[in-house]
């Protein structure tokens, strides 16, 4: 069942009524995270919930809630859903209040829905998915997941009509991240990834990905590259909570070499799932 939750009262999702003057939707003013569930356990929550507090320190937003707390209203949402396998996603916002830019003396909102897992055939990850390059456009800021997402949907809605999946951001002549994922490249058996700086989102399958490729002996280099290197590269993929490991084969006109999902790629992706432990996939 897909479930909705809006200040404390859990409520069915089109019923779910947003007062006008509430700040999320009037200024994007709040943060939030997206969480997914394996047979009924939030993956990696701690670390989500540690980003979620992070991103609303960083925007000055009192959380009001403990992480203990957090977590506890998503293990009762992921519950009364009976889906075991789900995605979360949660927001957090200064609350409501007549419309003015000053922080306003409210209790924050939180706003959360839980829908059934959306799968990714293993037949798409075989074949995986083309991407654009596009000017990164976004603020100075990007470390925070906060709701404001418009150079993001700008970005991804151009890689759309140009036919591809994924549009992979770039400033000042070296790639960032993908608009809602990072990015790698794979060159001689090493993985190459953008360093955490205020640029890119600290993403929590980043952090997973990492402690794969450690597993495997795979040596993984933060390092700055420019969209030629990630042409270049044996291979290409971009992570998040939704695709977790998805192998890039084409970004504009060019083909990743021989097109097709990569070895390297395909061996974390196998390590990943044991991380995950997917016993029984919906
Ligand atoms: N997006 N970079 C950006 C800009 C993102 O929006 C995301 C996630 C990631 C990957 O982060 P993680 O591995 O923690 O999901 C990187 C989520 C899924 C979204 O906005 O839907």
């Amino acid at each position: 069942m897909v479930i909705g939750y809006f200040n404390g009262e859990f409520i069915p999702v089109e019923q779910a009524v947003i007062p006008i003057d509430e700040r999320g939707h009037q200024f994007g003013d709040g943060v939030y995270e997206v969480i997914r569930v394996y047979n009924g356990k939030p993956f990696m929550l701690d670390e989500h919930i540690e980003r979620l507090i992070k991103s609303g320190e960083a925007i000055k937003l009192r959380m009001e809630k403990t992480a203990e707390e957090l977590q506890q209203i998503i293990h009762e949402a992921v519950q009364k859903s009976q889906l075991n396998n789900c995605d979360v996603y949660i927001q957090v916002t200064r609350g409501i209040a007549t419309r003015k830019h000053l922080f306003p003396d409210a209790p924050v909102s939180i706003t959360m829905t839980v829908r059934p897992m959306q799968v990714t055939e293993e037949t798409e990850r075989e074949k995986g998915k083309t991407a654009i390059f596009h000017e990164d456009e976004r603020w100075t800021n990007c470390y925070i997941k906060s709701l404001n997402l418009l150079p993001n949907i700008l970005a991804k809605q151009t890689a759309q009509e140009a036919g591809c999946y994924e549009a992979i951001l770039v400033k000042d002549g070296f790639v960032t991240e993908g608009t809602s994922s990072n990015v790698y490249l794979v060159k001689d058996d090493s993985i190459y990834t953008t360093p955490l700086s205020k640029q890119i989102l600290p993403g929590i399958t980043r952090m997973a990905v990492k402690e794969c490729a450690e597993k495997l002996g795979i040596p993984f280099i933060e390092k700055h590259f420019t969209p030629d290197e990630l042409l270049q590269a044996d291979e290409v993929f971009i992570t998040s909570t939704t695709n977790e490991i998805m192998p890039i084969v084409r970004i504009d006109e060019s083909v990743i070499q021989d097109g097709s999902a990569g070895k390297l790629t395909t061996a974390l992706f196998e390590k990943f799932k044991e991380s995950i432990d997917i016993v029984q996939p919906i």
